[in-house]
């Protein structure tokens, strides 16, 4: 038996899909940084402004941004005051369209990648995340390098192992239902054969740090791929 506890909560890239066929490292390979920060949010204006300490958080993860290897890093907003804030990066204007509030990312990369052809891979990062890590992102870059199609963050932990610290995927073992109109559903299991924790492998929880993709998946409309093998994730 294994002595394990859990640690800390921490994040990383896990997952992603299977390699592209016809993708050349030699020229695919302008991977653009994006952040999109609307000014006006109804739940928290100029959320991307709120300060911790004494900086806010999209001059926190900026700093950590500009110290990965991306071809180009770019803040795409409406605003004025964030504009300044992202005085040392480029600046996109975004489309109104695809700036309100109810608008999904998806339209603001949508609207990034019209004007900027050379972005071969757009890598969306949230920067309501600000404890993001430059290797997470450093992470990521490899594994587009090895030919991924998109790789996103999900949450993981540190475990004890034999005292040996482990990096590892947290899976979650919660059983999920649904409030419908006739009353409630199972949404990940059956209730004939419940499922014990040894049963099954849990469910990966996607943390929303952050979404690297290539634009052919983002023309389709999509953020990410569901196409992986079981293989490369253990390997992060
Ligand atoms: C925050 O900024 C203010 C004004 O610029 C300064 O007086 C203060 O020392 C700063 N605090 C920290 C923790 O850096
Ligand atoms: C973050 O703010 C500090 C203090 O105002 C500034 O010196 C630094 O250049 C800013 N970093 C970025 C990436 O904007």
């Amino acid at each position: 038996m294994y002595n394990v506890c859990i640690l800390q909560i921490l994040t990383v890239a896990v997952s992603f899909s299977c390699k592209l066929q016809n993708w050349n490292p030699l020229t695919d390979n302008h991977v653009a940084a994006l952040i999109l920060a609307r000014g006006g949010s109804k739940g928290i204006p100029l959320k991307n402004l709120v300060k911790i300490g004494n900086r806010s958080i999209l001059n926190i993860t900026l700093n950590t941004v500009l110290q990965v290897d991306f071809s180009s890093v770019w803040v795409s907003t409406d605003n004025e005051r964030i504009f300044k804030e992202a005085a040392y990066v480029n600046v996109h204007w975004r489309s109104k369209e695809s700036a309100t509030d109810d608008a999904p990312s998806i339209l603001g990369v949508l609207d990034f990648i019209r004007s900027h052809p050379e972005a071969d891979v757009i890598a969306l990062i949230q920067c309501t995340s600000p404890f993001i890590k430059k290797w997470y992102l450093m992470e990521a870059i490899w594994w587009i390098n090895q030919g991924a199609e998109c790789v996103f963050s999900v949450s993981s932990v540190y475990i004890i192992k034999h005292f040996v610290t482990v990096k590892s995927l947290h899976r979650s073992f919660h059983l999920r239902w649904l409030e419908t109109e006739e009353g409630v559903q199972p949404l990940n299991f059956n209730i004939e054969k419940r499922p014990r924790r040894q049963d099954w492998n849990g469910e990966l929880v996607e943390n929303g740090m952050f979404y690297f993709v290539r634009r052919s998946v983002v023309t389709r409309g999509f953020l990410q791929s569901t196409r992986y093998t079981e293989a490369n994730v253990k390997n992060v």
